[in-house]
């Protein structure tokens, strides 16, 4: 079996994301522990259209877990999001 590959975030830095959090996020080498960083590769996106989609339920700021997009974003859903995800 080959290694696994590393956990895919993106940390949506578009302009309603910025202000309602995701500015927060972006610190995520201060908050996130030394396992779960080195198991994401974590990058800023600018918007990804989670602002514009009325049918999203959840509001900014968004983020992407390995391509599924998540609402509402605070740094202690992030941590508990990406352990389970690098623990998988
Ligand atoms: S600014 Fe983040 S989804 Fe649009």
């Amino acid at each position: 079996m080959g290694k696994k590959e590393k956990v895919s975030v993106r940390i949506c830095v578009g302009t309603a994301c910025f202000v309602q959090g995701g500015a927060d996020l972006l610190l995520y080498q201060d908050f996130l522990d030394p396992v779960v960083l080195a198991g994401c590769d974590i990058h800023g996106i600018s918007c990804i259209s989670g602002c514009k989609d009325d049918t999203m339920a959840v509001r900014p700021p968004y983020i992407e877990i390995d391509g599924k997009v998540f609402g509402e974003m605070t740094q202690d859903k992030l941590c508990k999001l990406l352990r389970e995800a690098v623990h998988a």
